[in-house]
């Protein structure tokens, strides 16, 4: 057949595990970005809710240690490939900028459906977590804890098909995904023991062109 055409896919990078995340570079960001959580105490407080109104926001790129000059690295790489995947313009060349932050999801807590629509990637890596995963769980009921599941943006595409409308992903020490902003994902609750923490970057494709007016 040559009269297929399938268009509006959505690229996403995944890697099960990342080869740059050894247990030494897992163990190392994590508590670079635990020390920025601890100065930082309302960097995930809606700027309403804040006690402070200083700028309580931090941005892990901003370490000059290596583990995190290392990651700020590999999101450089990642996203030059996914821009070429997606069919930027001179790939190579698109800026991106991005803000990196410690995310930590205590026993019994999730993420609500949300997507990310004031940027255009969104990256996670997972640091340390407790595998609760059992394998060849696919049932609709069973909860798996900590999976990650990316809701298809074109909903009501494949209706008689028994297509996945969610997309999961079973993280581990070490799993690496970047998605565009836009698409909703959700998690499933923390039912280990430890806290689910992971680093969770927002990245905006850099206009090099502005020519907006403040009104
Ligand atoms: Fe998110």
């Amino acid at each position: 057949m040559n009269n297929i055409i399938s268009i509006w896919p959505t690229n996403f990078i995944f890697e099960q595990q990342a080869p740059e995340t050894t247990p030494e570079f897992l163990t190392t960001i994590q508590s670079i970005g635990e020390e920025y959580e601890a100065m930082h105490p309302e960097a995930h407080v809606p700027v309403a809710m804040r006690k402070s109104n200083v700028e309580t926001t931090y941005n892990l790129l901003n370490d000059e240690r290596p583990a995190a000059q290392l990651f700020k690295r590999m999101l450089k790489e990642r996203m030059t490939t996914l821009a070429t995947i997606e069919g930027f313009y001179n790939p190579d060349k698109v800026i991106f900028e991005a803000s990196t932050a410690l995310r930590v999801f205590k026993p019994g807590e999730y993420a609500k459906p949300h997507n990310h629509r004031s940027v255009d990637y969104v990256a996670v890596l997972w640091l340390s977590l407790d595998i609760t995963d059992p394998t060849n769980n696919n049932t609709h009921q069973e909860l798996a804890g900590n999976r990650l599941h990316m809701i298809d943006p074109i909903s009501n595409r494949s209706r008689l098909l028994n297509h996945r409308m969610c997309w999961p992903v079973s993280p581990i020490p070490g799993t690496f995904l970047i998605h565009p902003a836009s698409v909703y994902h959700t998690s499933e609750m923390n039912i280990g023991n430890v806290d689910t923490v992971a680093l969770v970057t927002n990245i905006k494709v850099s206009e090099t062109v502005r020519n907006y007016v403040t009104l």
